[in-house]
């Protein structure tokens, strides 16, 4: 009994109890191990940060590259030559086809996007279905007279700098919700770092809440 404990014992002893080189191994495997796991989840997150949005976000190009700039600075056109309100307080939006005929029946310039307006557009006499980035919900209401007319706030609060685009920045919208992606911000979080970067229901509420304006469910929802 004694000399069978005895000739176990050893054994025991070598298989389960780590030589100190064993030790420094496992510590430099675990140390590995944990670098290992940082970097594994550092890459799964960025990769989710990055594969999100794009499983999110549906893309649409706008039918036709619309210059801001050159209008506003070159044709030396306001605003309102292009997004009026008409007699009865409404708001034109974005102008028809017939706005822009008057100056591109033909193409003056040589680019591409002005050909495209003359050729698919101007010549069939076909409206231009442009995307709204700034489109609601259909159930919201929201109207221009008062914010403009009324409470005098700048198209930049609500829009940011896009009457000065060289270009129309590729359309987002949620895949779950449909909502443009303007509605809630781009930030997957929502918001982001200026204060036209999402209209969503807290925006509308906290800017009236902020200027003693009382509003109610039914007035923004039909
Ligand atoms: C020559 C006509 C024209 C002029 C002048 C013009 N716009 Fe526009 N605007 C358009 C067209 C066309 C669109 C649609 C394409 C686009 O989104 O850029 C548009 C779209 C917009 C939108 C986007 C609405 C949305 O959410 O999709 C805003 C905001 C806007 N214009 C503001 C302005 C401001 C501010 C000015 C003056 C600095 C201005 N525009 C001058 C023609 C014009
Ligand atoms: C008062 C005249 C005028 C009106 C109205 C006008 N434009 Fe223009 N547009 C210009 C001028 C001037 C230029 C610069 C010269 C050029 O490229 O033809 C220009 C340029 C363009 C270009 C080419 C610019 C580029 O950088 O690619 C496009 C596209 C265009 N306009 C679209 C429109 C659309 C769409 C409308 C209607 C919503 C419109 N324009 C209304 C005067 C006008
Ligand atoms: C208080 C915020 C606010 C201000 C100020 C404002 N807008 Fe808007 N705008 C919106 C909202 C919200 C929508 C979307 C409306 C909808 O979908 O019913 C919109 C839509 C638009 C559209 C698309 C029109 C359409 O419905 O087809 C244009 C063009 C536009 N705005 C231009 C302007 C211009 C130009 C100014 C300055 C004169 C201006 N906006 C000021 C909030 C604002
Ligand atoms: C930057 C401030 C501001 C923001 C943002 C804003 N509003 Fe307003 N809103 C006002 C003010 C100020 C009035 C009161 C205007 C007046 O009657 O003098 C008003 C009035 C209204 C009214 C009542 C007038 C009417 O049309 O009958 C409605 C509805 C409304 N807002 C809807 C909205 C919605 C929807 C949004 C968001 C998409 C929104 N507002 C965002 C400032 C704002
Ligand atoms: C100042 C305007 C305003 C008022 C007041 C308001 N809402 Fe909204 N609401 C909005 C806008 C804009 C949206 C769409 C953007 C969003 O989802 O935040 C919305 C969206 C919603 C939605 C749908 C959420 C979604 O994601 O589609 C519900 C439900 C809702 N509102 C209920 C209410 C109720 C209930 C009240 C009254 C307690 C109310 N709202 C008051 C502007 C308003």
């Amino acid at each position: 009994m004694s000399n069978g404990a005895s000739d176990h014992r050893p054994r025991i002893e070598v298989t389960n109890v780590p030589t100190p080189q064993q030790e420094r191994g496992a510590r430099r495997l675990s140390t590995l191990g944990r670098v290992l796991l940082a970097l594994g989840l550092a890459a799964g997150l960025a990769a989710g940060w990055i594969a999100l949005p794009a499983f999110l976000y549906g893309r649409q190009e706008q039918p036709l590259a619309f210059n801001h700039l050159v209008h506003v600075e070159t044709a030396a056109m306001s605003c309102e030559d292009c997004h009026s309100f008409g007699v009865d307080g409404s708001y034109v939006g974005i102008p028809p086809l017939s706005a822009c005929a008057d100056c591109h029946s033909e193409a003056q310039g040589d680019s591409e996007a002005e050909r495209i307006l003359v050729d698919d557009f101007v010549t069939p006499g076909r409206e231009i279905p442009w995307l709204v980035y700034a489109r609601q919900p259909d159930n919201v209401y929201f109207s221009h007279a008062p914010h403009v007319r009324l409470a005098e706030i700048e198209c930049r609060r609500c829009h940011g700098d896009h009457g000065k685009s060289e270009t129309t920045p590729v359309y987002q919208y949620n895949r779950i919700s449909t909502y443009s992606r303007n509605i809630w911000g781009p930030r997957i979080a929502g918001g982001g770092p200026n204060e036209w970067d999402s209209m969503k229901m807290s925006d509308c509420v906290s800017c009236h809440a902020e200027r003693g304006v009382h509003d109610h469910c039914l007035m923004c929802h039909k």
